[in-house]
């Protein structure tokens, strides 16, 4: 069944120029982009966003990092597409990713590691509505 989830080109692989070659592997992977934006966010913005890590020890680096430089909030389409960008994407740490996955070829370490994709429904309604709220996804 078709579903929607949500991603971000996170600002190493921005900075890196890698963020055309990302998108094309997720379209190469049967993803319809929704939605997408450039744009930067605070400190507060990061931290809002990532408010269910609050109390890990990397929530400081995560957050400093993720307002250091642009981004590429979006929203992607498939079927399956929760787990089917996780699997894209792969493992947290590039270290431990598998060979052809997008953190594979593009991270950098586990907390630069190029893109973000949500873990759960109801996480993805809520990364949604917190970059693209009032704005019409067709
Ligand atoms: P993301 O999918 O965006 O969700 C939470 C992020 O926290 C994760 O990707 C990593 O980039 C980051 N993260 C997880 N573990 C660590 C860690 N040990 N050190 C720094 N960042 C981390």
């Amino acid at each position: 069944m078709s579903q929607r989830t949500f991603s971000i080109i996170k600002p190493d692989a921005v900075k890196a120029g890698h963020t055309a070659a990302i998108l094309a592997e997720i379209e190469k992977a049967g993803f319809k982009i929704v939605a997408i934006k450039r744009m930067s966010i605070s400190r507060a913005q990061a931290e809002g966003f990532y408010h269910v890590h609050a109390a890990r020890p990397f929530f400081g680096e995560l957050t400093e990092f993720m307002s250091s430089g642009p981004i590429f909030p979006m929203v992607l389409e498939k079927d399956n597409a929760i787990a089917d960008l996780r699997t894209l994407m792969g493992a947290t740490d590039p270290a431990k990713a598998d060979a052809g996955t997008i953190r594979k070829k593009f991270a950098v370490s586990i907390g630069e590691n190029a893109i973000h994709g949500s873990d759960a429904e109801d996480t993805a309604a809520f990364e949604i509505g917190y970059f693209f709220a009032g704005i019409e996804l067709k």
